[in-house]
């Protein structure tokens, strides 16, 4: 598991929030902070509730779930570590199709969020219907989409993945000479096309955080910091990819930030992952990757706009009302568990 271990001198409280200013959430006093987050301690212990949050959300908590023995991660291992605690609440701080993940997985377990307006472009970008039917297009292909997606669009699937598998699975199923249909993603599919070599047809959604990592701009950068590594989601465009030293999951990102020798870092995925990064690895320097250049429209500037949305109001709220409650129909669940749990399956053998 990768060492994060490291202690902030900055108190909880003191850390501003800034995405939840940026999300136009309300701003709390260092007093204020520290009242709230104390009663979140409390209400999770109360309500025998676990709090697992991405690396995307804000700081604060993040800190808060490692501070209460939850969980900070990539979308496979959150989607693990809910599997097997034995908490009757989940409290799931990231995006809709998280709180789903855990849902499909665990439908004895409680499933809430801070806010069920917290989406994903992906997962919009995909609707199950027209998903359905392009899928019956292409009969003879095995359906592969990422976890990016609705509970409906995980049923009509064989496979689910998240970026740290995706190119295993796919490599699975290619000894088995198996076509693929790749969805949502075009950047990852294109990524996974690419290093495979898998016979695969795809479709065309995008992430609004990262097809904003702009390829030239981040050449200019490199000249400025030609000893930097380079660390690439890959739901970048793929001459950003190129560009990239490592290209991998969240969790790898982090790791590749902690393992290789570079003193500096060009980060191209959300930036709220530098804080998990400057705990794995506190004597490098983290540098942005350029949302700005030509072409830019910097509608989200390396910052997911639904993971903004997570934040200490609502987490207290929700545990406070038991509101926000994630609900699959049994029929879809049924189905996305079997895609689903094989994914868990294929990471455990
Ligand atoms: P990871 O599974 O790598 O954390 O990615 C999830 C995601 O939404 C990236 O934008
Ligand atoms: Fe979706 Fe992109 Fe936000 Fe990840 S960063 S949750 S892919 S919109």
């Amino acid at each position: 598991m990768l060492d994060t271990s490291f202690e902030t001198t900055v108190p909880l409280q003191d850390i501003p929030e800034t995405a939840v200013v940026q999300a136009g959430l309300p701003v709390y006093s260092a007093k204020q902070r520290k009242e709230k987050i104390d009663r979140i301690k409390f209400l999770l212990q109360k309500e025998n509730a676990v709090l697992i949050a991405h690396y995307y959300t804000h700081e604060t908590l993040q800190r808060i779930a490692e501070e209460t023995g939850g969980y900070v991660s990539d979308s496979l291992e959150m989607a693990r570590f809910g599997s097997r605690h034995n908490a009757t609440t989940l409290i799931v701080a990231g995006v809709r199709f998280m709180g789903e993940t855990a849902k499909i997985l665990n439908p004895e377990k409680r499933v809430l969020m801070p806010t069920l307006q917290a989406t994903c472009s992906l997962d919009i970008g995909c609707p199950a219907k027209e998903f359905s039917a392009f899928c019956d297009l292409h009969p003879e292909h095995e359906v592969v989409v990422y976890a990016n997606t609705s509970a409906e669009v995980k049923a009509r699937a064989d496979w689910v993945v998240t970026s740290s598998i995706a190119l295993k699975v796919v490599s699975h199923l290619m000894d088995q000479d198996k076509k693929i249909l790749w969805a949502p993603d075009r950047h990852l599919g294109r990524y996974i096309e690419k290093v495979t070599g898998a016979d695969m047809i795809s479709w065309q959604g995008a992430c609004v955080v990262h097809e904003e990592f702009k390829a030239r701009a981040l050449g200019d950068l490199i000249a400025k910091h030609p000893d930097a590594g380079i660390l690439v989601h890959p739901e970048s465009p793929e001459a950003v990819i190129e560009a990239a030293d490592v290209v991998g999951s969240t969790t790898a990102l982090i790791r590749a930030a902690q393992e290789l020798p570079h003193r500096s870092f060009i980060v191209a995925t959300d930036n709220r992952i530098f804080y998990k990064m400057k705990k794995a690895a506190p004597d490098k320097v983290f540098i942005e990757a350029p949302t700005a250049g030509e072409g830019a429209t910097c509608k989200s500037c390396a910052h997911c706009p639904w993971m903004a949305m997570n934040g200490l109001h609502n987490l207290e709220a929700v545990l406070e009302s038991g509101e926000n409650e994630i609900h699959v129909a049994e029929e879809i669940r049924n189905k996305a568990y079997r895609s689903t749990h094989r994914m868990l399956d294929f990471v455990a053998n």
